[in-house]
């Protein structure tokens, strides 16, 4: 008789308290980790809910302040400001307008949060287009993936100055980091970091979003979001941003994407970011409304698998209430 048949592995015994449970669990999810994406609305005079998106609200300057105040104060890693402009053209000009509503935003933040809290800046043209594209489009209606990277470039310079710490490259123009960082660095903006949307995928899910930032696409973004049907393919647009000067590399969505996520994480050596979107959390919201599903045990499931999947980092519109719970 062998010795294992004496001593039967009994993995549960490690399961059989809380405190035990906690004491084993493998990876845990801080505040810290957690980066709030937050919505200015230029032109409201007071926070307007997003209808698909129950919970989280187009903010005015006032609001916008006081909510990122709260979400520094109960310890989010950091804040990704989005901006819906009042005005949008063919180009998306509110973009590099420095006197723009993302860049206001970003200011007016910079100045109340200082250096305690990440602040992140959305970099695309999508909430700034007449078409909603996310980069500007040629006299055939297709995006020009070039000349868009000079208008990225005189973005990031604008969001750097207002005083964004981190750029989101969330366009998927091809050689867009190495266009930001060098247009960055050569105002002397070499501190300020680019955290790549490297494995962007072309996404029901960002359905809700769409709501929230009023998007004008009448089409889709195919011909730059990728293809869900590849997963390689998100490890190789990791690589070219690392490439290119990338601080943070990204994968987005992050629930239906947890392979890419893992996969990142094995070749990446800056740290790996998953963006929880919109569509993730409008589902949870949407069944925990009918009684469906149990709404705070679905927020923590959905969120610890992004870290056990890879993430250092993780986007979610849960970043305040999970911040809050884990105060109290
Ligand atoms: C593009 C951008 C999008 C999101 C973040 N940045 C939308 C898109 O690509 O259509 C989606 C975020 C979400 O769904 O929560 N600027």
């Amino acid at each position: 008789m062998t010795d294992h048949e004496h001593h039967p592995q009994r993995p549960r015994r490690l399961r059989t308290t809380a405190a035990m449970r906690r004491l084993v669990a493998e990876n845990r999810l801080a505040p810290a980790d957690l980066v709030l994406p937050v919505f200015y609305r230029q032109g409201l005079t007071s926070a307007r809910e997003i209808p698909s998106m129950p919970g989280v609200f187009q903010h005015d300057l006032d609001s916008l302040r006081a909510h990122c105040a709260e979400a520094v104060e109960a310890g989010c890693g950091g804040i990704m400001v989005f901006a819906v402009p009042a005005e949008r053209d063919e180009r998306g000009s509110a973009a590099t307008d420095p006197e723009g509503p993302l860049a206001q935003a970003v200011s007016v933040l910079a100045s109340d949060l200082g250096d305690r809290t990440v602040l992140m800046a959305d970099l695309c043209l999508d909430e700034f287009t007449s078409h909603g594209h996310c980069g500007v489009v040629d006299e055939r209606s297709r995006v020009d993936n070039d000349a868009t990277l000079d208008t990225y470039g005189r973005m990031a310079v604008v969001l750097g100055q207002a005083g964004a710490h981190v750029l989101g490259t969330s366009g998927m123009m091809d050689g867009q980091v190495g266009a930001v960082r060098s247009a960055l660095d050569r105002e002397g903006l070499i501190e300020t970091s680019v955290l790549a949307y490297a494995a962007k995928y072309a996404s029901a899910f960002y359905g809700p979003f769409r709501d929230a930032v009023e998007s004008a696409l009448s089409s889709d973004r195919r011909t730059y979001q990728q293809d869900p049907a590849n997963g390689r393919e998100g490890v190789r647009e990791a690589l070219l941003d690392i490439d290119e000067g990338a601080d943070l590399v990204m994968v987005k969505p992050a629930g239906s994407y947890l392979d890419v996520v893992r996969a990142v994480r094995e070749i990446s050596p800056v740290p790996v970011a998953a963006y929880q979107v919109s569509g993730e959390y409008s589902m949870i919201e949407a069944a925990a409304a009918r009684g469906w599903i149990d709404r705070t045990a679905l927020i923590d499931e959905s969120l610890i698998a992004i870290k056990r999947a890879g993430a250092d980092v993780l986007c979610t519109y849960y970043a305040l209430e999970y911040a809050r719970r884990q105060q109290s």
